[in-house]
């Protein structure tokens, strides 16, 4: 079966359905090439909706009865769904359906994975189990009887009997399709139980392929302190008898919310310290909060449509950083969100997909899970949270869940509670939510007889569709330092609303130097004329931790930028602020390790296109490798102590502690190795007793040129643990030389594990493709051209993948004219395949621009 025509879809078109649902009954006769799926659904026509039309969602699915009311029926059926006349009153729909969970490689709806069927229903899956009103407004109450032979059968909510061969779930909690669930497999459990507030006892489990069970301990602690948290600092309790998550091999995204069953590409849940990094861990921890707290945000109350998708995505996005900040370290969870944003959010927000927050459109809705939706949606939170303040925010977020509860809504009932609780009127606010681009907030500065001024100026470029751009409010953290490194002033939020604003600040005994944009409190470019001495004065006395990283960052960045474009020196100023800061043993190490980083090469890229340059990625990765040396060299002496202070006696713990030791310690070894020619790495390598201390030591030996007989140790060691191997193939095309990553990449795709079909395995090799700056844009376009043989390849397959790694194109208009004609000729060739998927043709057709 063909995709129909791409059609858009508006916002400004919503209305409701025209019946509402009482109650759905489903049952499962499992097979893996036929199984039947038989539905008993009670509807009642809506009194809210004027248009009476009985559509029913359904794809790829084969019809073998429907019943009105008891009496067979012969709906007009059509790719997309069916239509048939329906009664104006309650009456009992019943259809029996035949599906292929077998033959499911898009990995939505019903499909299975090594064995386990599994569903995936957000955002339309829920269509090709069974026809359905398929959309987040129509909530209902989930019977589910599953027959089948497997030994563990899951559903959402409570358990309600099970025997030989079947079980039986109850859901009494209405919710829409998109959370339905069902797992059927040969599965273990890790089983624990909590106690909520109200001390109603919870059964946990997480359930796993056998063999898999070690890795589970990490998991369920993580899940305890999401529950305990949520209690806490949002008063939100758990609803359910039990909670399960399921671990699946072939996932296309991270993890699902749905109801009391969530569902976890198995590189989020799974974890032991001999296979996971402690960057893994702390992922997993946070993609765990994030899922449970969707209970509330998400399930409880959720999204009319999907234009409303950020409503519970950016809040629980939001929720789970603060959780985040809260177990760890506030100031490094801040500095890391950040660097995220900055990578893949800043792109998408000012390139040929950029989109609001809230989309007003879209052909396909899977393409915008993005970092717009998901990490903006998130700093606009926080924006509102700055300015309205703590207690505020409090108060309009029980007013929330008290007011809304069980409803489906939309981000005007989101702000109308901060209205209401506030008296505020947050309509200019609202821009953040509609207006797509990041905006550049220039400052300048004036000093005269004690009074300091700021003048700000916010502009937003055009975006695609929008031409013209209105003033958002920004709320800026500010600070003053004095001249002899003391704060002047605490930190400030000053509210900008105007295109131009100016705050003047008086009775300072000497001009200041201002710490402006504090915590990064709004996602915007800052763009502020200063000398290279006035930021190594804040790196070195700025009170706000995170912008005292900001200006060693920016620091960094100017100094790469020179070196690749006028061949300058590494800026002095830069590198004394960086010995200085290492040899303060009273800050972090997790902090130090965060001030040795250098900004990634493609934001650098962004910079210069930014500037009006043209990008040159070879000189950017010399710039880089420069600035190493450089930083070993200035550190000199100080780097072996240093590193060996980060060696932990005791027992490996993922905690922020342990962790900061450890990047600290594996950012000098990058540094050391540039000297040592490997000695330390291999070193390392050969004691490392966790996967952590074993893959930094990996890495800096292969980024060497070095480390192929531990690379194949590595290979033999670790062969039979799926998740690891993706590391072994993330690695040798991430550290690979540039002019060497094409040609790895393409070996690579011939080896026997290369299981391209697995979202996880493909993202491996060709994720870290693309994330190789300068290999990716190596001179003659063979990555390019490797990725889009691939991604022609996968999208038959697997259409929500493919079109997700397509974004790897999309800042091609930066690059010269021989590089973009060749991108260009790729994007050519995808489009003009034939029978392109409607997600690949839509995230092609917007990147052609
Ligand atoms: N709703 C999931 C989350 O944010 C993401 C997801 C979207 C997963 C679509 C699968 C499919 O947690
Ligand atoms: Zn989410």
């Amino acid at each position: 079966m063909r995709d129909a025509e791409p059609k858009t879809i508006y916002l400004k078109d919503y209305k409701p359905f025209g019946y509402l649902v009482d109650s759905v009954d489903l049952t499962f006769d499992l097979s893996p090439h036929a199984t039947r799926v038989t539905s008993r659904i009670a509807f009642r026509p809506n009194p809210e909706a004027e248009d009476r039309e009985f559509f029913l969602h359904g794809e790829k699915l084969k019809l073998i009865s429907a019943r009105i009311d008891g009496n067979e029926i012969t709906p007009e059926v059509t790719p997309e769904g069916l239509t048939a006349e329906a009664p104006d009153a309650p009456f009992v729909w019943e259809a029996v359906v035949e599906i292929d969970p077998a033959g499911n490689t898009a990995l939505e709806g019903l499909y299975m994975s090594n064995g386990m069927y599994c569903t995936q229903c957000e955002a339309e899956g829920f269509r090709k189990i069974t026809y359905y009103p398929d959309r987040p407004d129509v909530m209902s109450v989930f019977t589910v009887r599953i027959n089948g032979t497997l030994p563990v059968l899951l559903s959402n909510g409570n358990p309600k009997g099970k025997g030989d061969g079947w079980a039986e779930w109850h859901d009494p909690w209405p919710k829409p399709a998109y959370l339905f669930a069902l797992v059927a497999g040969d599965l273990v459990a890790t089983s624990d139980s909590f106690e909520t507030v109200s001390g109603k006892e919870v059964a946990l489990n997480l359930w796993v392929r056998p063999g898999d069970e070690h890795k589970t301990a990490f998991g369920m602690e993580a899940l305890k302190k999401s529950m305990k948290w949520d209690e806490d600092t949002y008063g939100r309790e758990y609803d359910l008898k039990v909670f399960n998550i399921v671990a699946v091999d072939d996932f296309n995204m991270g993890a699902m919310e749905n109801k009391g069953l969530n569902i976890f590409n198995s590189s989020c849940v799974l974890a032991s310290p001999d296979t996971s990094t402690d960057m893994n861990f702390e992922r997993i921890e946070a993609i765990i909060a994030h899922e449970y707290f969707h209970n509330w945000t998400g399930n409880r109350i959720t999204c009319r449509d999907w234009f409303q998708l950020c409503l519970k995505e950016g809040l629980t996005v939001y929720r789970d950083s603060q959780f985040t900040s809260d177990m760890r370290s506030a100031p490094v969870k801040r500095i890391h969100d950040v660097i995220d944003l900055r990578a893949r959010q800043f792109p998408e927000d000012n390139g040929p997909l950029s989109h609001p927050v809230r989309p007003e459109s879209f052909q396909e809705i899977n393409n915008f899970y993005t970092a717009t939706v998901y990490e903006k949606g998130a700093e606009v939170i926080g924006m509102l949270k700055r300015l309205v303040g703590d207690a505020a925010y409090a108060e309009a977020l029980d007013l929330y869940f008290a007011r809304h509860d069980g409803e489906a809504c939309t981000i005007e009932d989101w702000l109308k509670v901060f209205e209401d609780v506030t008296g505020r009127d947050l309509s200019q606010f609202k821009r953040w939510y509609a207006q797509s681009g990041t905006p550049r907030l220039k400052v300048t500065e004036d000093w005269a007889d004690g009074s300091y001024t700021l003048h700000f100026e916010q502009t937003t470029l055009p975006t695609p569709g929008q031409p013209e751009k209105l003033p958002q409010v920004l709320p800026i953290a500010v600070g003053l330092i004095g001249p002899n490194g003391d704060e002047v002033l605490e930190t400030k939020v000053l509210e900008m609303t105007e295109a131009q604003q100016s705050f003047r600040f008086d009775g300072l005994a000497a001009k200041p130097v201002p710490s402006i944009l504090r915590g990064f409190s709004a996602p915007v470019i800052l763009e502020r004329e200063t000398s290279s001495a006035e930021r190594a004065f804040l790196l070195a006395h700025d009170t706000d931790p995170f912008n005292r990283w900001e200006a060693g960052r920016s620091l960094a960045r100017d100094s790469l930028l020179k070196m690749a474009t006028e061949d300058a020196a590494p800026d002095a100023d830069y590198l004394d602020g960086l010995v200085q800061l290492l040899r303060d043993d009273t800050l972090d190490p997790a902090y130090r390790a965060l001030m040795l980083g250098l900004p990634g090469q493609s934001e650098l890229a962004g910079a210069l296109a930014e500037a009006g340059q043209t990008p040159d990625p070879d000189a950017l990765w010399q710039a880089a490798e420069r600035l190493r040396a450089a930083q070993a060299v200035a550190l000199g002496d100080l780097m072996m102590p240093l590193y060996d202070s980060c060696r932990i006696d005791g027992a490996y713990a993922p905690d922020a502690e342990q962790s900061g030791k450890r990047a600290l310690g594996a950012a000098l070894l990058r540094l050391i190795t540039r000297q040592d020619d490997g000695a330390v790495a291999a070193a390392q390598y050969a004691a490392a007793d966790n996967m952590t201390l074993q893959l930094s030591a990996l890495a800096c030996l292969l980024q060497a040129g070095k480390g192929h007989a531990e690379l194949a140790a590595f290979y033999d060691q670790w062969k039979s643990d799926r998740l690891v191997i993706d590391k072994w193939f993330m690695l040798q095309i991430s550290e690979a030389a540039p002019e060497q990553v094409a040609a790895t990449a393409t070996a690579l795709t011939e080896h026997p594990d290369f299981n391209w079909k697995n979202p996880n395995r493909f993202r491996a090799l060709f994720g870290a493709l693309a994330g190789h700056h300068a290999g990716f844009h190596a001179a003659g376009g063979g990555a390019y051209r490797l990725l889009a043989d691939w991604l022609i390849r996968l999208d038959p397959v697997n259409p929500q993948t493919t079109a997700r790694m397509c974004s790897a194109f999309q800042t091609w208009k930066r690059y010269d004219s021989d590089r973009q004609t060749l991108i260009g000729a790729e994007l050519e060739r995808i489009a003009a395949t034939p029978d392109l998927s409607r997600d690949t043709a839509e995230m092609i057709g917007r990147i052609r621009g």
